[in-house]
């Protein structure tokens, strides 16, 4: 058997309840595939509405026991998945790659950021506190302490299949929630094997449920409609979020929101060039730009545009495409066809409008769903991919003149998710940071994820913050005591 056939081998492919595997209700099931050959390479359990309810139940059930578990030990539990994911950090990456299609340096580079999650949390846990103050009249106390927000529904998107799943799960466990989590339909293999890790780490029974499914309606439904779940979180498209806050209304759920981008890029013309490309090449690049924090579009400064756009086309068009699992890819597939003919589409579009093509530019003929680095110059004001999100590897480049006219074009956006900044010139890099309308900036550097940071958005890229030690707050809740000292 070839060591990728193993890794696909080894996961276990069941819905996950109580601390148990089992097939899903009737023995459904459905095919995962891989993106860079377009043919199957497993079937998973398709979780129904009954599986559903039962982890809500062994949720529910273990909720209790799990809060009054000691931090310490919560907080070892994370610390043990952590050390497994460094030992296992090449299976688990060969995983991501045939399910997602990224090249391995990209899945090691997620394990790692994806481990570092369960890391920063087991420190976390054991830091969670409240007040003690007078009551500013005199003769009595203030106390608050800050309780687990209890069961917890985390649907987790396919860009990512383990870091987006690590930084919602790390801060559940360590503020002592159970939960249950829908990975996304065309990658659930990396959550499937993550889950058998955290119960080897020593996580009790019923504290994460997994349910697999290829229909998040039939699952997430009876959940959401459930008084007993007690918050979502939700990493994913706007539309998607837009319908989870309605249902979340109906029980009031505590909500934690991570959705759409359409990141800027600003390159002002004091800015040091060299930096600039290589810090849009990541920020462009990374997870073959299915992210949504890539750059989505590049707005320079009109003396410098053409050069920066020049090198950027020169760096992006000498990228290796490949199967992310071949030696020397640099940019895998993209997840699938409906994908890889929406950033078809918005190319032909803006180069219909008058964008012209600098590289790339198309789709790439072959087994998976592949398409060309590609870099648009002169892209025109009323093109769609200006104002899309791309999620795929193509940068638009537009210019601008002024200050006030580069803010007002990065501002000018529905989203505010995060966006970058290239300036020398530190009175300006804090005058845009602070002008920007967005949850986070990259102020000279294409990458802002860190497990440390509070990663999240304003706007349509809605609210809640994960990582950083914002991100165990979504999972507590403040009680507060009236103390008599009578
Ligand atoms: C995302 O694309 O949803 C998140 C990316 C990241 O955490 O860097």
């Amino acid at each position: 058997m070839s060591a990728q056939n193993a890794v696909v081998e080894n996961v276990p492919k069941g819905v996950y309840v109580g601390g148990q595997w089992r097939e899903a209700s009737g023995g459904a099931s459905f095919a995962v595939e891989d993106p860079g050959t377009g043919k199957r390479l497993c079937d998973v359990a398709d979780g129904q509405a009954e599986d559903a309810k039962e982890a809500l139940a062994a949720a529910v059930a273990a909720q209790q026991e799990w809060a009054a578990t000691p931090p310490r030990e919560r907080g070892e539990i994370l610390r043990r998945a952590w050390q497994l994911m460094t030992e296992r950090v090449e299976d688990l990456a060969m995983l991501m790659t045939l399910e997602m299609g990224k090249s391995l340096a990209e899945s090691k580079a997620e394990v790692t950021y994806a481990a570092e999650f369960f890391r920063w949390f087991s420190e976390e846990a054991v830091r969670i506190e409240g007040r003690y103050a007078q009551n500013p009249a005199g003769g009595s106390r203030l106390l608050t302490m800050k309780q687990p927000v209890g069961p917890c529904l985390l649907i987790t998107p396919w860009n990512f299949p383990l870091a987006m799943g690590t930084r919602k799960i790390g801060p559940a466990i360590a503020a002592g929630c159970t939960m249950i989590v829908k990975p996304a339909q065309l990658t659930p293999l990396s959550m499937l094997q993550l889950t058998d890790l955290l119960a080897e780490a020593g996580l009790p029974p019923g504290v994460l449920n997994v349910v697999p499914s290829s229909s998040a309606g039939k699952t997430v439904g009876p959940l959401m409609s459930d008084p007993r779940l007690r918050k979502v979180s939700f990493t994913g498209s706007t539309p998607v979020g837009q319908a989870l806050m309605a249902q979340a209304a109906e029980n009031l759920l505590r909500v934690s929101m991570e959705l759409g981008g359409n990141a800027p890029f600003l390159v002002f013309s004091d800015a040091d060039l060299d930096a600039a490309v290589d810090g849009a090449v990541v920020a462009k690049m990374r997870n073959n730009g299915e992210s949504c924090v890539a750059a989505n579009r590049f707005h320079v400064a009109a003396n410098v545009a053409e050069e920066f756009a020049r090198k950027l086309a020169d760096r992006l068009g000498s990228m290796t495409l490949g199967h992310g699992a071949e030696e020397g890819t640099q940019v895998g597939p993209l997840i699938d066809g409906d994908q890889r003919d929406k950033v078809a589409e918005l190319v032909d579009d803006a180069v219909a409008k008058g964008a012209k093509v600098a590289t790339g530019g198309s789709a790439v003929d072959g087994d998976g769903y592949f398409f060309a680095p590609t870099v648009l110059t002169d892209v025109p004001k009323k093109a769609r991919i200006l104002r899309e999100e791309v999620f795929g590897p193509v940068a638009p480049v537009t210019t601008f003149g002024s200050e006030e006219e580069a803010l007002a074009l990065a501002n000018g956006t529905e989203f505010g998710l995060v966006a970058y900044v290239f300036t020398q010139d530190l009175g300006r890099a804090l005058r845009v940071a602070e002008g920007l309308e967005t949850g986070m900036v990259g102020l000279n550097t294409g990458l802002v994820s860190n497990a440390a940071a509070p990663f999240g958005g304003v706007k349509a890229s809605g609210f809640g913050r994960e990582g950083g030690v914002e991100g165990i707050e979504e999972y507590l809740s403040t009680k507060y005591v009236a103390v008599s000292m009578s």
